[in-house]
C-alpha cells in the first residue's frame, strides 16, 4: 500500500500497535514513533541498546541482543517496533536475529525507510516472511534513497486484511500524482541505483576515515547514509562554531534523550562535500573549547 511517505503509514500501524498491552521500542529511537504511538495513546517500553560497543563492524548483533533481553517471554499481547537500519545508529539487525520475534509479539513492525542504501544481497528485509506472517508490518520510505522527501511517498507490505482496515481510516487520495508518477520513475531506475550504491561505499569510507582522524570525534560504522558521531566536546557549540565559520550545519542529537550533547549525526554527501565539512571540523576543533 503506498502512502503519503512512510510516516502516514506508520501512523495507522501506531493505530494498530496501540490496541495492544505495550509496545516495545528500540532506543535511541526516530522521533516519529513518538509521536505516531502516542497520538493513540499507546503504552511504550523503551528497550535502550548500548550503542558504545561493537564500532569495528555495522551488524548489531551485541547491541540487539542487549536490547532484547528488555522484551518479555510472554509477548502474546505485545508489539514491537523496529528500525531496520537502525536510525540514528546507521546499524543494521540481521533478519535471521528479528525473524523468530514474529512468533513471540501479537505484532512486529519493522521500519526499513533505509534498506535501499544497502546492495541487494547484503540487504536484510523481513519482506519476504510477510507471506509467511499476518503479524509482520513492513514500512518503506522513498525519501532516503529516491531524495524524494518533498513529495511524499512510502509503501507498506503486510497483511491485505490489515491494509483494507487502514484504508478505511485514512484521508482520500492521499499519494499525489506527482508522488506516484516519480516512484514509479525511480523505483524502475536502476542505473540511479547502481550509481547509488557505488558513490555511498566510496563517500561514507571517506567521511567515515576523516571524522576518525579528528581530534574527539569517534564516529560509529553505518550501513546507511548517515554517521552518528560521539564526540568529546559539546556537540552543539561544534554545530554553532561550524555553521557560522563554514556554514554547514550537522545535526544535533538533543532530540534523542539518551544521547544528548556528546553526539551528532551527519549526512554522507559527495566526495567534495564530505571535504568541506572534515576541513570545518577539523577548524573549529583544533580550537579549544575555551577560545
Ligand atoms: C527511520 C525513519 N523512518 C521513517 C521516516 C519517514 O520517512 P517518510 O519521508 O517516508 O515519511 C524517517 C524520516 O526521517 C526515518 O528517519
Amino acid at each position: 500500500m503506498p502512502g503519503n511517505g512512510s510516516a502516514e503509514l506508520l501512523t495507522w500501524a501506531s493505530r494498530e500497535l496501540a490496541t495492544l498491552e505495550a509496545t516495545y521500542l528500540i532506543t535511541p529511537a526516530f522521533g516519529d514513533y513518538w509521536r505516531s504511538l502516542k497520538a493513540f495513546d499507546a503504552q511504550v517500553v523503551p528497550c535502550p541498546m548500548p550503542i558504545g560497543i561493537e564500532t569495528d563492524i555495522a551488524v548489531a548483533k551485541e547491541g540487539f541482543a542487549a536490547a532484547r533481553l528488555c522484551f518479555p517471554e510472554m509477548a502474546g499481547k505485545m508489539g514491537l517496533l523496529l528500525n531496520n537500519p537502525h536510525n540514528p545508529t546507521g546499524k543494521l539487525f540481521a533478519a535471521d536475529a528479528i525473524a523468530p520475534l514474529l512468533e513471540q509479539f501479537a505484532l512486529v513492525v519493522v521500519d526499513e525507510a533505509f534498506m535501499d542504501f544497502l546492495l541487494p544481497e547484503q540487504q536484510q528485509s523481513l519482506i519476504d516472511q510477510v507471506q509467511n506472517h499476518a503479524n509482520l508490518v513492513i514500512l518503506r520510505s522513498l525519501t532516503k534513497f529516491y531524495s524524494l522527501a518533498g513529495l511524499r511517498l512510502g509503501y507498506a507490505i503486510a497483511h491485505p486484511d490489515r491494509l483494507r482496515r487502514w484504508q478505511q481510516w485514512r484521508d482520500p487520495w492521499s499519494v499525489n500524482v506527482l508522488a506516484a508518477a516519480a516512484g514509479i520513475a525511480g523505483l524502475g531506475d536502476l542505473p540511479f541505483q547502481q550509481r547509488t550504491w557505488e558513490w555511498l561505499s566510496q563517500a561514507r569510507s571517506q567521511l567515515f576515515e576523516g571524522l576518525s582522524a579528528l581530534p574527539g570525534l569517534q564516529p560509529l560504522p553505518s550501513v546507511a547514509n548517515y554517521c552518528l558521531v560521539q564526540s568529546e566536546q559539546s556537540a552543539v557549540q561544534i554545530q554553532q562554531e561550524l555553521l557560522h565559520n563554514s556554514r554547514v550545519l550537522i545535526r544535533d542529537c538533543l532530540s534523542f534523550p539518551e544521547l544528548g550533547d556528546r553526539y551528532f549525526r551527519v549526512a554522507v554527501r559527495t566526495l567534495e562535500e564530505n571535504q568541506r565539512l572534515l576541513s570545518g571540523l577539523a577548524e573549529v576543533l583544533q580550537r579549544s573549547p575555551l577560545d
